[in-house]
């Protein structure tokens, strides 16, 4: 199969082969991936609205059931336990009782909590939506931004310190909400280049510097034309913000994905790849971003190149966004799709 068509007929075309890939699948099994991140809950209300409340002009929802997402760095985990791999996951929650609603959603996910903080000093975030007849009424956020410090840091950075050495790769995935800082960052990437690991980054738009060196970034294209200081409109912004990053990171690459029309690869080499997107039925796209970045990491870990590391992770996207919520893909739904597009 050859990608580089569709919209960039120009671009370099790369191969894939599907048994190597599915080489590189049946791999996952058993890997060790240090998160760090941002955790959060999405937690939905689900009801009907018949009447305007006799108190205030609003609606009044009675509530038919309640259901669970898992967002941030917390739906990357559970997307690497979904493919069989071992997420250590470093990240904090509160010590109220919404903790327990987070840490029952990781069980039910099969992700280790172990290696969570707790902060009394902060709630744990959760994003709760009232929804009646398909529509959103209202959502109630209760988080913090401000950056961790005090005993969470502290405890923070022994995590990091203790885990690292049995790890195989490390994902950065930043939320703005406080874990992914300064000090977090350098401990984690001083660790993971010094054991030569794999280092991918889901970024948000600060602490864009702190990744010099990394393996692969994997921005949206408006964070990397946000980050570039150039909005991503047409084929020659798209070249110049995914180069303009590649080279002020000095990264092995850069992955800018782009929703609807797929991701595009700038390798330190000098390569150019562009993967259309694979999928053919859109629900949902939340989290699509999360399953990208699990999915180059652990490919890497894996023994994948970069271009068949995005090839998997493209596929794995496209399986997501078939379900209604942020949702996994498990290697066998993997296999199925390499199967369907390279057999
Ligand atoms: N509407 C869509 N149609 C087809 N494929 C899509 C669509 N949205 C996302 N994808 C696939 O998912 C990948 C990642 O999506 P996107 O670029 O939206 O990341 P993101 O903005 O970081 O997502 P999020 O932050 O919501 O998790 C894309 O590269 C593509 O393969
Ligand atoms: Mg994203």
């Amino acid at each position: 199969m050859v990608c580089g068509g569709g919209y960039f007929p120009s671009m370099s075309a790369t191969a894939f082969a599907l048994s190597s890939l599915e080489a590189i699948v049946s791999r996952f099994a058993g890997r060790r991936l240090m998160v760090l991140g941002d955790l959060m809950l999405d937690h939905y209300l689900w009801g009907r609205c018949e009447r305007i409340s006799p108190e205030a002009p609003v609606p009044v929802v009675d509530i038919e059931r309640e259901s669970s997402s898992l967002g941030g760095a917390g739906n990357v985990a559970a997307n690497l336990a979904a493919l069989g791999a071992e997420p250590v996951l470093v990240g904090v929650m509160g010590d109220d009782p919404r903790a327990q609603q987070l840490l029952d959603a990781f069980a039910e996910r099969g992700v280790n909590t172990r290696t969570l903080v707790r902060d009394r000093t902060r709630p744990t975030t959760i994003k709760t939506r009232i929804i009646a007849q398909h529509q959103q009424v209202v959502r109630a956020d209760r988080e913090s931004r401000a950056e961790l410090t005090g005993d969470a840091l502290q405890d923070t950075l022994d995590v990091i310190a203790r885990e690292m050495a049995r790890c195989e790769a490390l994902i950065i995935s930043d939320y703005g909400k406080g874990v992914v800082t300064r000090e977090t960052l350098e401990q984690a990437i001083r660790l993971a280049k010094a054991q030569g690991i794999p280092i991918a980054v889901d970024p948000k738009e600060s602490h864009t510097d702190a990744y010099h060196g990394v393996s692969i970034v994997t921005p949206n294209q408006h964070e990397a034309g946000w980050v570039m200081g150039q909005r991503v409109t047409d084929e020659a912004s798209l070249l110049n913000v995914g180069w303009g990053l590649q080279k002020r990171l000095d990264c092995e690459c850069a992955l800018v994905t782009r929703g609807p029309d797929g991701m595009s690869l700038f390798e330190k080499m000098g390569r150019y790849t562009h993967l259309p997107t694979v999928a053919r039925e859109v629900f949902d796209v939340t989290g699509a971003g999360d399953t990208v970045v699990s999915v180059v990491a652990l490919a890497l870990a894996a023994g994948a190149d970069y271009p068949e590391a995005c090839y998997l992770a493209n596929h794995a996207a496209g399986v997501v966004i078939r379900e209604v919520g942020t949702a996994t893909c498990s290697p066998a739904q993997l296999k199925e799709s390499l199967a369907g597009a390279l057999a």
